[in-house]
């Protein structure tokens, strides 16, 4: 019998599998408020017995692969984070997508279930089409509008009734590739953004993403949750509220329609896809603000590893 449970993170060189790890391992990630875990059960730093699986470390794409990396290290519970994030590229790189997206989630949830293990896959928004014009519940219908919410959607499927999945939205680490920096770099650089003021979601700091992933480890529920902050908000929206905290004024960020986008964009993304999040919110708390969210994003960018 193990003293404490092992956790395989595969993933764990992304955005949200950085921040993740950090949380396991009892650390504040950059980004994070040491004060807030939704479940209000602070973390040890010897709570998890931890295997962080790159890229490099494991293709999840090769089945004979995870089921030696399952089959060898027996994890008690599997956080599934690899995944084709390239929302555009995936348009026309769409068996890549596919097989990463959908088949590998398919071997993974096979391998939870051969060694025993409570797999938490991660999915998004965009498996939903945007159309229902209020936040969307678990239990909503998908119907993805593109390759990669096709791909996540049909990830799920491949996902058991004992496995959870976890849909978050408009995902933003300090460490990790988003739109933040590219904002935090031209408000600081005295350029401006434009930014579509008719896609409205929800932001999720990646750093509260993980501390809501923990909740989820200890308790193992199964079934579909809804992870995001709190809020509802467009793009334009965000980058208003963080050019502003960054010092810069009206002229900074200017609304425009999708439709003036140039060149437009391969995917199509849902116009509403806000999560709503009451479930996760009822069973353990609600994630801050986004407000608070992008501040502590902002605030620690300046102390990011240079490559980042
Ligand atoms: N980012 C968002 O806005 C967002 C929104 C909703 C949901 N999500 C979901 O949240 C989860 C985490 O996303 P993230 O933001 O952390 O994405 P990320 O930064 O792009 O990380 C994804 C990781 O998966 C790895 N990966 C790709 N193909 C792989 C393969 N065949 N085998 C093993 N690893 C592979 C990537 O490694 P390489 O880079 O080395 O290929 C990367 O480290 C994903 O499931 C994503 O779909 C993200």
């Amino acid at each position: 019998m193990r003293s404490v449970p092992r956790i395989l993170v595969t993933g764990a060189g992304g955005q949200v599998g950085v921040d993740l790890l950090d949380v396991l391992a009892g650390h504040t990630p950059l980004g994070g408020d040491p004060a807030f875990q939704p479940d209000g059960q602070a973390l040890g730093s010897n709570e998890f017995d931890l295997i962080g699986l790159t890229h490099h470390d494991l293709d999840i794409t090769d089945a004979a692969a995870v089921d030696r990396a399952i089959g060898h290290s027996r994890p008690d519970v599997i956080v599934h984070l690899a995944a084709y994030t390239a929302v555009d590229k995936a348009e026309t790189d769409a068996e890549q997508c596919a097989l990463v997206n959908t088949t590998a989630t398919g071997f993974l949830s096979d391998a939870a279930e051969r060694y025993g293990a409570h797999l938490i896959a991660v999915s998004t928004d965009y498996v939903f089409d945007g159309y229902k014009g209020t936040s969307y519940v678990e239990d909503d219908l998908t119907n993805p509008l593109s390759v990669y919410g096709r791909t996540k959607r049909d990830g799920e499927l491949l996902c058991r009734e004992r496995d959870t999945i976890v849909r978050t939205s408009w995902v933003m680490g300090v460490r990790g590739k988003n739109v933040m920096h590219v904002i935090a770099d031209r408000a600081l650089n005295g350029q401006v953004v434009r930014f579509v003021n008719d896609q409205t979601g929800t932001v999720t700091a990646s750093a509260d993403l993980a501390r809501a992933l923990v909740c989820l480890v200890r308790q193992r529920p199964g079934g579909v949750w809804h992870v995001a902050n709190t809020g509802t908000t467009t793009w334009f929206d965000v980058a208003d509220f963080a050019g502003r905290r960054l010092g810069r004024g009206d002229d900074f960020a200017t609304p425009i329609a999708t439709s003036d986008l140039s060149p437009a964009p391969l995917a199509h993304r849902p116009e509403r896809s806000d999560l709503n999040t009451e479930k996760f919110a009822h069973e353990f708390a609600p994630l801050p603000h986004w407000h608070e969210g992008v501040q502590r994003l902002l605030r620690d960018r300046s102390v990011r590893a240079p490559s980042s």
